[in-house]
């Protein structure tokens, strides 16, 4: 069954993924937790209302305070092993080089730029706030941030990986079950941590495939005089400094690659659904939506040319 959309939940793990282990080892803590908070309280109920008489202190003190967690925390902590042995043998199945897809994250304020090498060459196409993954088959995410740390997490697919500066992290992630799981940065990285979201869409591997085909593809021209308007206003308005279109003369590099922006399914990294009245707000106002983003608001455009503009950006599909 396809997830709903925005799915962000820890205790509803997709099926094959590290993070259905997480849950696993986390079920048993809170019935574990509960249990023996059942049987303490059941003591101290006892100990209140029942007749009094005399016992061997020393051996509560011992059994209770000793003996009990020495063998409680054992097992957990020797069950806690058996789970990230299970994590890592996901990771191991397909060791690094051979041939599993490979995709660079790198965590910026307040976004996600994403870049999948492409199997057998060092071409790359990049793109933002949105991941694609093939069901049933291990991907390998390497993490990294170029400001300060934030931090990758998808509840329902795996647990959390820190993402600092000048270091990069592996993330092996796995799901067989198709659907829609959001992300979000689990780490402060300033004003705007909180809309520091993504979206991963696990699908088939045909599926998959023609994603990635339709993402290599560059931005056609545009196909009627409206789009046409648009894109003028694109480089009226400058955007092409921190922005790259395929395609097109734009190939800024300090904002998200829109090449294919939009087929994407959220913009401003989850803030907004994207459709074309969120897209115009977004470029006429983007620090009412998130304030103090590095964009700057244009107001160099009409009415007229800004909904031109995004009607553009919205057929980059
Ligand atoms: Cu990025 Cu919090």
């Amino acid at each position: 069954m396809l997830r709903s959309p925005a799915t962000q939940t820890v205790i509803d793990a997709a099926s094959g993924s590290p993070a259905e282990l997480l849950e696993r080892l986390g079920n048993v803590l809170y019935l574990g937790g509960a249990l023996i908070f059942v049987v303490i309280m059941a003591i101290a109920l006892y100990a209140t209302y029942a007749k009094a008489r005399t016992v061997d202190t020393r051996t509560w003190v011992v059994g209770g305070g000793i003996v009990f967690p020495v063998l409680v925390l054992s097992a957990l902590l020797v069950y806690a092993l058996t789970i990230g042995n299970a994590i890592s043998a996901i990771d191991t199945s397909r060791g690094p080089g051979s041939g599993m897809l490979r995709v660079h994250v790198v965590g910026k304020q307040w976004w996600w730029e994403v870049r999948y090498q492409l199997p057998g060459t060092q071409d790359e196409i990049v793109l933002a706030n949105e991941l694609h993954v093939p069901v049933g088959q291990p991907v390998e995410l390497l993490l990294t941030s170029t400001d300060v740390i934030h931090s990758f997490w998808v509840p329902s697919l795996a647990g959390k990986v820190d993402m600092i500066p000048g270091r990069t992290n592996r993330l092996v992630i796995h799901t067989d079950e198709a659907g829609h799981y959001r992300g979000q940065c689990a780490e402060y990285c300033g004003g705007q941590h909180a809309l520091m979201a993504f979206d991963v869409v696990a699908e088939s591997t045909d599926e998959f495939a023609d994603w990635i085909e339709l993402q290599k593809q560059d931005a056609g021209a545009p196909r009627n005089a409206q789009l046409g308007l648009g894109y003028d206003a694109f480089f009226l308005a400058r955007c092409d400094t921190c922005h790259t279109v395929r395609g097109t003369a734009a190939d800024g590099r300090l904002g998200p690659d829109l090449t294919h922006v939009g087929s994407r399914r959220s913009l401003a990294a989850g803030a907004l659904d994207n459709h074309i009245g969120t897209m115009a707000g977004w470029i006429a106002g983007p620090q009412e939506v998130k304030p103090g983003n590095l964009m700057p608001a244009t107001d160099v455009l009409s009415g007229v040319e800004l909904r031109a503009l995004s009607a553009w950006l919205g057929s980059l599909r």
